[in-house]
């Protein structure tokens, strides 16, 4: 299901590099490479002069055939100002130049390190760009009988003896956080015809032993044993039974644990609360919290990071029946808490509901779940912004610094106890919706709170960030792979 495209290091400078495409960042500002215009007598000086080379960000410059070189062509890459240069930035410069090259088949694709910037180090600034070049190698065209994108045969970086860092970590990161993230984009666009619960559950299992993390799968006999009532009303009304699976790595035996939950609806037709074709048409999406969750605990294995992680995938599929839980049911929660049902489309807090009970009775040090949750987060956020919430600060805080570290976006919203009062219910311990179109990311991870216990719990809502409707120069449309990288961030600096 995944690409495999290999990833190398060749310790060469970038001017020497064999390659049909070689890929190099040029700073706004000032003076091209100086070892690419020497080699190459001065060309990238002339095109700077003549104002064809700014290097304002993600402008794409191709050189056929340039003199005095070992690669066939070059394509440089504006990375903006140097003063001005994030991880973002650095991601995005090299995700655009590899969708550029990729539209035609590509045997090696060689690239240079782009250098410090911003505050960051060589090392960040080649890991930013080079899981940026690995996600652009790879677009959604899963299905086409006449590819538009060619994975390249190779991709290698030119990185000399004095290139002022141990490359081997760097590319070691980069392609477990890349395998990550085609992981998770393949899960996500992948048709929901073709991946369902069970499937889903059987890739767990296959991608988390190939890491040497442990998978157990529980059927739908095992969720009911497990008294997962919120979970089972969800699956019901589908022919496709769920799925809950339990991943564990332990790279710090005896240690304390951090447990990582995700929300894996394989499709969302909102249940008899059934949605638009509009509302429900990129509803494949709606498990790119587990795929996150997969990806991220995959790559955090495949890197041996010594921290221990308990990994929940929660996995229906939304569909209405005559057997779909209905409007005014009661459900009862692993917990032993009721949840009336006021709209079957609220569903990814009812199947986290009894998720997070499991994730909080194993006592972790702290959980965090990411969930495609809520249309209300993307109102409040937009598109390219995760919400953040959680019912303890610093663990709150720690999960935001990661995601800034990752470069991936995310925003802190409240949760005082007055909203607490928008999800009470006439019948029951709660109600599955706010009742009203305010504050509805916050009414929905106020459910999600009642069942964590006092275990510090923080919640993602990814809805936004996890499905490009378009594309961009630095993004193809689709799945993104959102918060691999993040949980990797978090599982470097260890658990809490
Ligand atoms: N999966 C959706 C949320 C969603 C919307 C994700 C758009 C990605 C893009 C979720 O299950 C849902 O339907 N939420 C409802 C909740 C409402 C019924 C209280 C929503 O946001 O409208
Ligand atoms: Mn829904
Ligand atoms: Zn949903």
């Amino acid at each position: 299901m995944t690409p495999t495209i290999p990833i190398e290091r060749v310790p060469a400078s970038p001017t020497g590099a064999v390659a049909d495409w070689l890929v190099a960042g040029v700073w706004e500002g000032e003076k091209p490479p100086a070892d690419l215009d020497a080699a190459t007598n001065g060309l990238l000086g002339w095109l700077a002069t003549a104002g064809d080379l700014t290097g304002k960000p993600l402008e794409l410059v191709p050189l056929y055939v340039p003199p005095g070189l070992s690669a066939h062509r070059v394509m440089l890459v504006g990375l903006g100002k140097r003063a001005e240069a994030t991880r973002l930035r650095f991601h995005e410069a090299g995700a655009a130049v590899a969708r550029a090259i990729t539209g035609k088949p590509v045997g090696t694709l060689a690239a240079a390190a782009p250098g410090a910037g911003g505050g960051l180090g060589a090392a960040d600034a080649l890991h930013a760009f080079g899981v940026g070049l690995t996600q652009g190698c790879v677009g959604p065209g899963l299905r086409k009988s006449a590819p538009s994108r060619f994975a390249p045969g190779k991709l290698v970086f030119a990185l000399p003896a004095d290139c002022g860092f141990n490359p081997t970590d760097v590319l070691a990161r980069i392609a477990a956080e890349a395998r990550g993230m085609w992981l998770a984009r393949a899960l996500v666009n992948t048709p929901p015809a073709d991946l369902y619960p069970e499937t889903f559950a059987a890739t767990a299992v296959e991608q988390a032993r190939a890491v040497g993390a442990e998978a157990e799968v529980w059927d739908e006999h095992r969720l009911a044993a497990e008294r997962m009532g919120a979970l089972l009303a969800v699956a019901r009304g589908s022919d496709r039974p769920p799925r809950l699976v339990v991943l564990r790595y332990a790279g710090n035996p005896g240690g304390p644990t951090l447990a990582l939950v995700g929300k894996g609806v394989t499709f969302d037709s909102g249940g008899l609360s059934l949605k638009t074709t509009e509302q429900m048409v990129d509803m494949k999406c709606d498990m790119a919290g587990a795929a996150a969750v997969l990806g991220g605990v995959r790559a955090a294995a495949e890197l041996r990071l010594p921290v221990n992680l308990l990994g929940v995938l929660a996995l229906v599929e939304n569909m209405p029946s005559g057997k779909a839980m209905k409007l005014g049911d009661v459900l009862t929660a692993r917990n032993g808490k009721t949840i009336e049902v006021l709209n079957t489309d609220a569903e990814g807090r009812l199947i986290l509901a009894d998720a997070l009970c499991y994730a909080a009775e194993q006592r972790p040090a702290a959980v965090l779940d990411f969930a495609t949750l809520t249309g209300a987060c993307m109102v409040a956020l937009g598109p390219h912004v995760s919400g953040l919430m959680t019912n303890n600060d610093p663990w709150g805080d720690a999960v935001l610094a990661a995601a800034a570290r990752a470069g991936e976006r995310a925003w802190k919203l409240p949760m005082d106890a007055h909203y607490d009062d928008m999800i009470r219910s006439k019948v029951a311990d709660m109600r599955n919706t706010g009742g009203s179109r305010y504050g509805g990311a916050i009414t929905a991870a106020k459910l999600l709170q009642q069942f964590v216990g006092d275990v510090p719990w923080a919640h993602l809502d990814i809805a936004g960030p996890a499905w490009a409707e378009g594309e961009s120069a630095a993004a193809d449309s689709g799945g993104t792979g959102c918060m691999v990288r993040t949980i990797v961030e978090l599982a470097r600096a260890g658990v809490p």
